[in-house]
């Protein structure tokens, strides 16, 4: 027999791998919510335009209740013959409910139905990605005010380069996911229109009213062209290319917790509950879903490169080519969401060892800079003369195998006689980080202060 629902002009069904090939229901039947609301609307919308009478809509609405709890109970049975959620659910809503089933289909296509299905579902994802990242970014807050006054070494070229907080370093995720945020909200209002009554490609000649199933779903309005509305992804993309983002900053901070972890460094550690052992080395700790938060980036930016390559190219307006636009966004959205929540789940319980961190950040001469700046506040010194001194001092330091603030004053007083006592005063990492006033810089207070204002802005959200 030929396919029920588009067999008509064909007397053979599908070979094994044509179904094969065609069929999609194993990824979009986790659209059958969104699919199913959106069928509810159309079809209300069908009778209050007298496109089908009220008794066929009601009756509609029942059905695809109906089937609605069947699925969330697990009791419905989708069959791969029928391809994928749209006709799984309409066939069974003509079992349920016989012919007037057939009036459903009036003045859509799959072609609406699957773009309209899709931009709620990634709206969906959109929402409870802000949640989580919401919630990461008050597991930062709450140790960053914990820990506004904790020295560790800032690193650049993973070198020691100056004394920070651990607080403010932990403020800097705060702000990129503050921006990631963005993103997510921004690609939100792009997303949100209708392509619902796009039909096929063309519109339809029957009098739909389009602003009211927009208006029903959730969007602010139909969109503007029907072509445009079957044919483009971009929301996806867009969607996908905040995620890749996002999931690089939640992979960078997966990765210093890697090293912090490491007996090596030894700055922090995990607790149980986020690490894992090994079947033969007793004494491992290993941080596994760091690991693995640093591993998902590839998924999530994997599958907005697998979609780029699968639109690249499309004519207008739908092409198969699209149904495989679904996989590799579910899966990059369920990494980015998995990311994210182990890395709360870290944050939230990593022990930071102060005692170390603090020794730490005193080594390799991180406080040089405040010795330079020492010198041209105090003697007036061209900050290139003083770093030129102070890389003096350095070395001779290190000769001695000394730290800056051992050196004795005589040393330094024989590369620079002017230099007073008062100079200790700015070696060591405490004096250091308290310095480090200018807006958006370490000082403790700042950080403080920073990290208060998080604890408002998020509280108000
Ligand atoms: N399963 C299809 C998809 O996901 C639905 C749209 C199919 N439309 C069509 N004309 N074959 O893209």
């Amino acid at each position: 027999m030929s396919n029920k629902m588009w067999g008509g002009r064909f007397s053979e069904r599908p070979d094994e791998i044509m179904e094969e090939i065609n069929v999609s229901i194993d990824v979009d039947r986790h659209l059958f919510a969104q699919d199913i609301a959106a069928s509810k609307a159309h079809a209300a919308m069908l009778a209050s335009q007298g496109i089908i009478t009220a008794s066929d809509a009601k009756n509609i609405g029942k059905g695809l209740d109906t089937i609605l709890s069947e699925i969330g109970k697990g009791g419905f049975t989708f069959k791969r013959a029928l391809e994928d959620i749209h006709m799984n659910v309409e066939s069974r809503l003509s079992e349920l409910i016989g012919p007037a089933a057939g009036r459903l289909h009036t003045a859509r296509s799959r072609n609406d139905q699957v773009a309209t299905d899709f931009r709620l579902y990634v709206r969906d994802v959109l929402d409870e990605t802000d949640a989580a990242l919401a919630a990461f970014q008050a597991a930062l807050v709450n140790r960053a005010l914990e820990h506004a006054a904790t020295v560790m070494p800032g690193f650049t070229h993973l070198q020691t380069a100056q004394p920070v907080t651990f607080g403010h370093h932990l403020l800097a995720y705060v702000e990129m996911a503050a921006r990631d945020r963005g993103r997510f909200q921004d690609a939100r209002k792009r997303l949100n229109e209708s392509p619902l009554g796009a039909a096929a490609l063309a519109g339809t000649s029957f009098p739909i009213d389009r602003h009211a199933t927009a208006k029903e779903l959730g969007f602010d309005r139909p969109m503007a062209n029907s072509l445009d509305a079957v044919s483009d992804r971009d929301f996806v993309l867009e969607t996908l290319s905040a995620a890749s983002i996002c999931a690089v900053h939640m992979s960078r901070l997966a990765e210093e917790i890697v090293i912090w972890t490491s007996p090596l460094v030894g700055m922090i550690r995990l607790s149980d509950k986020f690490t894992t052992g090994s079947s033969i080395m007793p004494q491992k700790r290993n941080p596994d879903a760091a690991e693995l938060v640093r591993a998902k980036t590839g998924r999530v930016i994997g599958a907005l490169n697998g979609l780029l390559i699968v639109m690249k190219g499309l004519p207008l307006a739908y092409q198969k080519d699209m149904q495989e636009d679904k996989q590799g966004a579910m899966e990059g959205f369920a990494a980015l969401s998995l990311a994210i929540r182990a890395m709360t789940g870290m944050v939230r319980d990593l022990e930071p060892d102060e005692a170390k961190m603090k020794a730490a950040a005193g080594e390799g001469y991180s406080t040089a800079t405040d010795l330079a700046d020492w010198l041209v506040r105090t003697l007036k010194m061209p900050f290139r003369d003083a770093h030129h001194v102070t890389g003096r001092i350095v070395a001779k330091a290190a000769e001695g195998g000394l730290a800056l603030h051992e050196l004795p004053l005589k040393e330094m007083q024989a590369i620079e006689p002017k230099i007073t006592k008062d100079v200790l005063g700015v070696l060591s990492v405490e004096s250091s980080v308290k310095s480090r006033t200018s807006f958006g810089g370490t000082a403790p207070k700042n950080v403080a202060a920073q990290a208060k204002a998080w604890v408002k802005r998020l509280e108000k959200e």
